[in-house]
């Protein structure tokens, strides 16, 4: 297990109307980045956001900007979605003939590059890119949709890029995406992840902090959470 555990609201399970207000409420709540989901429709069967979006929740948050590109071109928005202020730039293996050279465009324009997997891909694609890259994000469901149920050989894939990144002493984060609620938080940090994405987790609950401390909680031994709940009584 990884000793840190950070928590990515993801913005696609927001109330879109209230955009600003929404992540307010999660940058309140303990947030530590800020999920961004970029579909185009090709990649993926939904369309979401693009720059623009990008530009104007950059003047509303401090939170860094993890923006997840499930788009075809990547190469040719990274200039864009970096300057529209996007902290992290995640591209898809499959939606990448040349990988190596996107990750150095995205170092190159100034953010932090993560590399990310459908859950049919095997890790070992990642294998020659993985000293290059600040991030690696398992997706725990097919991508294109908010609210679907997490897909339990995720656990194996996360396992298994822990174990690849820590034989390369890599600082690289492990984030998790799709699926990932309160009930199967401790799983996922057990199997070595850092970052954990939730969308409808967060966004479909009454208390976005609440549900934000408790996904934290679970990367926690079940000692120390009944203690902290205890003190807290
Ligand atoms: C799926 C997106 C996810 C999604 C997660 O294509 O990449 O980030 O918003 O939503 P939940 O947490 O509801 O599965
Ligand atoms: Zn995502």
């Amino acid at each position: 297990m990884s000793n840190r555990v950070l928590i990515a609201p993801s913005i696609l399970a927001a109330d879109f109307a209230r955009l600003a207000d929404e992540i307010a409420a999660v940058e309140r709540g303990g947030a530590d980045l800020l999920h961004i989901d970029v579909m185009d429709g090709h990649f993926v069967p939904n369309i979401t956001v693009g720059p623009p979006i990008v530009e104007s929740l950059k003047k509303v948050t401090k939170l860094p900007l993890d923006v997840h590109l499930m788009i075809t071109n990547a190469d040719a928005f990274i200039t864009e979605f970096v300057s529209a202020g996007a902290d992290y730039v995640t591209v898809h293996v499959e939606a990448c003939p040349h990988l190596h050279r996107t990750v150095q465009l995205i170092k190159e324009r100034g953010a932090k590059a993560g590399v990310t997997l459908n859950p049919a891909t095997p890790v070992s694609l990642l294998q020659e890119i993985l000293p290059e890259v600040d991030l690696v994000l398992i997706m725990s469901v097919n991508p294109g949709f908010g609210g679907q149920k997490f897909i339990p050989s995720a656990l194996q894939k996360i396992a298994a890029i822990r174990e690849m990144l820590d034989r390369l002493h890599s600082p690289a984060l492990l984030e998790v995406d799709g699926g990932v609620k309160v009930d199967n938080a401790a799983q996922v940090l057990a199997a070595g992840a850092d970052v954990l994405v939730a969308g409808s987790a967060i966004f479909s609950s009454r208390d976005y902090a609440g549900t934000i401390a408790a996904l934290r909680a679970a990367g926690q031994p079940a000692s120390s959470t009944m203690a902290h709940a205890a003190l807290h009584r």
